[in-house]
């Protein structure tokens, strides 16, 4: 009804999609995802506090998730494997489900599910239940079945998601479990001084990501480039190996194209025979401990002449792109486990302004559903 259409208007604010919305407001719904949980010198999360010690003790931490939510566990698994010290090893909901891999009482299983009501993370935790794991929620909608039948959990705060593809979610939740990663490691004197960098960190993420939010223009002019291409590969690894997969999976799920996030350590065991002069690749390259493989990768590509478009570090176009073109995507540098949170952003940019392009329904891309809540 045209009620429900200027609702529908007034909730986009100056905005014409939710995506777009969603995209440009994360400023603010980190703010609130951080709200009440930093101190000077650690963090608190009032869901969780009595059961760190479990944590603390069990054998292995499995995560648990579906499409985006997996890859933001994936993007701050580094980060609680440093601090932990306990393996963390990462389950998508269906095939462990399929697989009926083991899950023992020793486990701590962390479900990650922004609608918490994704049919798939809920037959995975009946099924981490029943094996007597303890069962560990993270969430955006409070009162939601994950919420109500985990053991304890964390609440992501960052506000309703309307978009079908999720974005805000994403940073909020690769927050939230770093909080959850610094909160484990808060009973280590060792890690002290790397915990403290961190939080500080954290503080200025959301002006970070204003300053990230600043490459719209250049995204969409990047996207026009790209509207005409069939595919897109996207190369990361270390902490952006879940930026390249989940930069693509937007790409797919909105711009209706074809993408691939990759492994870039696994480039030469097989895409590198996809490389020629037309396929545009992203290459992201921002300053981490991974720094030199990446530099590595880009002149393998550029020595097969790839058409190569590179994240980096504001500062660093010439340390990643001697030696051949390409164009550059140059993001504010942050705590290396925090980098995922900005660097996303132009690719979810970049996807956005590709779908309008390409003139397909951002908000609610074909065949696809915000929560799919049937196996
Ligand atoms: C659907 C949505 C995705 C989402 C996934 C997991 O496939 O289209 O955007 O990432 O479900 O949803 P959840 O609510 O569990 O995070």
């Amino acid at each position: 009804s045209v009620l429900e259409m200027e609702v529908e208007q007034i909730k986009k604010g100056n905005y014409d999609h939710f995506m777009q919305k969603e995209i440009h407001e994360q400023p603010h719904s980190l703010t609130t995802t951080m709200r009440g949980r930093l101190r000077d010198k650690s963090v608190v999360l009032g869901g969780l506090k009595d059961h760190l010690k479990t944590i603390r003790h069990s054998r292995r931490i499995i995560f648990v998730g579906c499409g985006t939510s997996y890859n933001a566990a994936l993007a701050a698994r580094p980060f609680l494997e440093e601090l932990s010290g306990i393996p963390v090893t990462m389950e998508l909901a269906s095939d462990l489900l399929d697989r009926k891999g083991p899950i023992y009482r020793e486990d701590t299983a962390v479900f990650v599910s922004q609608s918490g009501e994704t049919a798939d993370t809920l037959l995975a935790l009946e099924y981490a239940l029943s094996n007597g794991a303890l069962c560990v929620g993270i969430t955006n909608t409070v009162g939601s079945t994950l919420a109500r039948k985990t053991h304890c959990g964390v609440h992501i705060n960052a506000g309703c998601e309307i978009g079908v593809a999720s974005t805000k979610a994403y940073t909020s939740q690769i927050v939230v479990i770093t909080i959850m990663a610094l909160a484990i490691g808060a009973d280590s004197i060792s890690t002290q001084s790397r915990r403290e960098s961190i939080i500080n960190s954290l503080s200025d993420l959301p002006d970070k990501v204003r300053e990230v939010l600043r490459l719209d223009n250049e995204m969409k002019d990047l996207a026009e480039s790209l509207m005409q291409m069939q595919s897109l590969l996207v190369f990361g690894r270390g902490y952006n190996y879940a930026t390249a997969l989940e930069g693509a999976l937007k790409v797919k799920e909105v711009a209706l194209m074809h993408s691939e996030g990759m492994l870039a350590g696994e480039m030469k065991h097989g895409p590198l025979a996809l490389v020629d002069e037309t396929l545009p690749i992203i290459v992201i390259a921002t300053r981490d401990a991974c720094f030199s493989q990446q530099q590595s990768v880009i002149q393998q590509l550029h020595a097969r002449k790839g058409r190569l478009i590179v994240m980096c570090s504001s500062g660093d176009a010439a340390s990643v792109c001697s030696g051949g073109s390409c164009r550059l995507i140059e993001v504010p540098l942050v705590a290396d486990c925090l980098q995922p949170v900005i660097n996303i952003i132009p690719l979810q940019l970049l996807a956005y302004h590709l779908t309008v392009l390409r003139g397909y329904d951002v908000d609610q891309p074909r065949n696809l559903a915000k929560s799919v809540t049937t196996q």
